[in-house]
């Protein structure tokens, strides 16, 4: 457990860096500590494996910095808005999250304000760490279920946007179950190419690519490549599971 601080001393100099990252002011502080008030936020837990300003924090981005937490007696991950973001507010994201949810896809979003996001807390590892421990049968498991929520976000026109190098992007939880996160890029209005990208970062290209194709054995990569390429023709169900059966995840029975 790390250092769990009430939102009442979040003003301290110490943690302002972390809620106004990276350019601190009082009166962005004020505004903000009034925020989290309104949201019901109790206190901020700063642990993880990042970190910002000398703190430990969940992750950082972009956009944001995620801390761990409480709502109450809950739980929560709390995205913070950067003070320099090129995002006027969590708005966008909290809407492409909330479709998201409906789809069964991303950390439970539980209540946004202009600078905050407050969802599920997800209490694992990011796939890169993630695969370091894992079994074949796992990891098969776990990418047919990654790809599964990628079909449905496509199916209903949502693209995530930030699919094709994804390592901060798929945390996986104690009970195996992965998380796509950030949907601060996501649009309803591109073409989706959540599967196409998805597979691309996970047995095409680059690290993760690697150390998968090492677990489950070599796999023809013209064949993958060419059932994307049908896929994108025509995105349906069959031209999907003729991707999971050349990937290699197709699970019928454990
Ligand atoms: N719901 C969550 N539970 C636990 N950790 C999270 C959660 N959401 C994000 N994180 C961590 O914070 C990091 C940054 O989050 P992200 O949404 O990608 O921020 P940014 O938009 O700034 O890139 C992620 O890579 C992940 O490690
Ligand atoms: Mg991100």
């Amino acid at each position: 457990m790390g250092i769990i601080v009430p939102v009442q001393k979040l003003s301290e100099e110490s943690y302002a860096l972390v809620i106004c990252y990276p350019k601190p002011s009082s009166a962005e502080l004020e505004k903000r500590i009034k925020e989290l008030k309104e949201l019901g936020i109790s206190a901020i837990e700063f642990s993880g494996s990042k970190v910002v300003a000398n703190l430990p924090v969940l992750g950082k981005g972009c956009v944001g910095v995620v801390v761990k937490a409480y709502r109450g007696g809950e739980e929560v991950a709390l995205k913070i808005r950067r003070v320099d973001a090129d995002r006027s507010g969590m708005h966008h994201e909290a809407k492409m999250l909330a479709i998201a949810n409906q789809l069964g896809v991303g950390p439970k979003l539980l209540n946004s304000s202009d600078n905050f996001l407050v969802m599920q807390y997800i209490r694992g590892k990011l796939l890169p760490e993630w695969l370091e421990s894992c079994t074949e049968i796992r990891l098969k498991l776990v990418m047919k279920e990654i790809l599964e929520q990628c079909w449905r976000l496509d199916a209903a026109g949502l693209d995530h946007g930030e699919l094709s190098h994804a390592p901060k992007h798929i945390i996986i939880d104690e009970m195996d179950k992965p998380f796509i996160v950030d949907f601060e890029t996501a649009s309803l209005n591109r073409k989706p190419s959540n599967v196409t990208s998805m597979v691309q970062f996970l047995f095409i290209r680059g690290a993760v690519a690697e150390k998968i194709n090492n677990m489950l054995g070599s796999r023809n990569e013209n064949l993958i490549v060419e059932a994307l390429r049908r896929y994108k023709m025509d995105r349906s169900r069959s031209n999907f599971e003729i991707i999971l059966e050349t990937c290699g995840v197709y699970v019928t029975t454990l």
